[in-house]
């Protein structure tokens, strides 16, 4: 790679910090407010679990000019519920659980939200949902990991060319800056085998009408240690450039003044995106010449901050935090048996000011809150099954004419409802089959399936 002499702009090319966005920019009918600079843009890549709600809010704090939030499937969002805090300005969209949180007030101008979709009509009702809290649309084309191919979402897009254009065109048609929610609407596309595919696939999706795509320097079967691959670069930019779509370079980038030398040597008009770089250190924004990235333990007590002021889920905070702290030092090992936010800002030498009455809830994931539910459902389940079993045993007695309880024909059998296996159900059949004869003839209903 070239050297390129950077000189220090007047003005730093950074935008408003989240803080300081005005109301005016969070209206959904203006669209987004992006300084323009002699610099390309470093914006934060999408990034499931990583790319949350307060990672996007500290590259923001750190000078990122975009943040993608991380794939959220367009189904999942159907029916949700849109939910306010005003105490924290947070914007949840639930359904049994939190599918997606947003912070209008501290990210909406700068704030691109990426789906997963594989139809035209979900990823529209989909961007609908979502349209009053973000400025952007995002499909999200590259990801290679089956959860995501096997629906047909993802990287399976770029094996049916013809449904990855029909759904960029359906959310231009209906959602994108023509239409009254004014919404740019973007891809994110892996490479294809050879330059030229990858050069005819980039040259259709610019005449969807989309407003921003950017290229991931691997193919879908690299893993992200691979070394990007940028021979198809160059073109992917002129094409994008003569199409007026903004271009985006993405793919082992390490921070601002990388992304600028990625942006110049390869005649990039838009911007350049860092994935991991920024999980690791949200403060890889900032240009050397403004100081360049901070150490770790400044950036982990700022993500904390701000982690605690939106009510992060704990589990993607300790998440995240995890990945800032190098793995060698001892605080990672305190962390990772952390449980409350009391014991990350223990471990942080921090002092909590997340409210207790938070503390433990925020600490159930969705996944913990579906199994309580699952459990509780089992268990009531299981009491009504004792309960009718119970029923069954007095009746029989009755029947039996006061016959003592494991004398007569059922003393064969032991019944144990606690188990949930085969054999119980077995036994409860052939309860059934023999003994369950009631005083009137008929058989109890006892539920045997289990
Ligand atoms: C933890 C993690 C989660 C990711 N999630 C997404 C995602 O939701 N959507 C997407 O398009 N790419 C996703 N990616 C891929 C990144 O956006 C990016 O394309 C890739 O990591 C290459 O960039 P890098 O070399 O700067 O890491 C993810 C990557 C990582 C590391």
């Amino acid at each position: 790679m070239t050297d390129h002499a950077i000189a220090p702009p007047a003005i730093p090319p950074h935008g408003p910090q989240p803080e300081n966005i005005p109301a005016e920019n969070t209206s959904a009918d203006t669209p987004p407010v992006i300084p323009a600079t002699k610099y390309g843009k470093v914006v934060l890549a999408p990034m499931v679990r990583s790319g949350q709600l307060a990672t996007r809010l500290l590259s923001l704090k750190y000078g990122a000019d975009i943040v993608w939030g991380p794939e959220t499937i367009d189904k999942s969002l159907i029916g949700c519920e849109r939910v306010e805090n005003p105490k924290t300005g947070c914007v949840d969209y639930v359904r049994t659980g939190l599918i997606f949180r947003a912070c209008p007030s501290r990210e909406k101008s700068k704030f691109i939200f990426q789906m997963g979709t594989a139809a035209p009509d979900t990823a529209v009702a989909a961007a609908k949902i979502v349209a009053q809290d973000v400025s952007g649309i995002d499909v999200n084309s590259g990801c290679p990991k089956p959860f995501s191919t096997h629906a047909g979402m993802g990287a399976a897009l770029l094996k049916d060319i013809p449904r990855l254009l029909s759904i960029l065109t359906a959310l231009v048609e209906n959602v994108g800056l023509s239409t009254p929610y004014a919404l740019p609407i973007s891809v994110k596309i892996r490479l294809l085998p050879t330059v030229e595919e990858t050069h005819a696939l980039i040259t259709s999706l610019c005449k969807t009408g989309i407003s921003k795509l950017t290229l991931h320097c691997r193919t879908p079967p690299m893993r992200p240690g691979e070394r990007a691959i940028r021979d198809a670069l160059s073109g992917a930019a002129k094409i994008c450039e003569e199409a007026g779509v903004e271009f985006f370079v993405n793919g082992d980038i390490k921070g601002w003044d990388d992304a600028q030398q990625v942006i110049k040597e390869y005649g990039i008009e838009g911007g350049a995106m860092i994935a991991i770089a920024a999980e690791s250190n949200p403060s890889c924004f900032i240009p050397n010449h403004l100081g360049g990235p901070k150490p770790w333990r400044e950036v982990v007590t700022e993500y904390m901050l701000i982690a605690m002021s939106v009510e992060n889920p704990i589990s993607n905070t300790k998440f995240c935090l995890l990945n800032m702290v190098p793995g060698k030092n001892e605080m990672h090992k305190v962390l990772s048996k952390a449980k409350t936010y009391r014991d990350l800002c223990e471990a942080l030498d921090l002092e909590c000011t997340f409210p207790e009455e938070l503390d433990l809830g925020t600490l159930k994931t969705q996944r913990v809150k579906a199994q309580e539910e699952k459990d509780a459902q089992l268990q009531a389940e299981r009491a009504e099954r004792q309960k009718k079993l119970a029923e069954f045993k007095r009746k029989k007695a009755e029947a039996e004419g006061g016959k003592k309880e494991g004398e007569g024909s059922n003393k064969r059998i032991k019944v144990d409802v606690g188990e949930r296996s085969n054999t119980t159900t077995a036994a409860v059949a052939e309860l059934a089959a023999t003994d369950m004869l009631l005083p009137g003839g008929a058989a109890e209903p006892v539920q045997a399936a289990v």
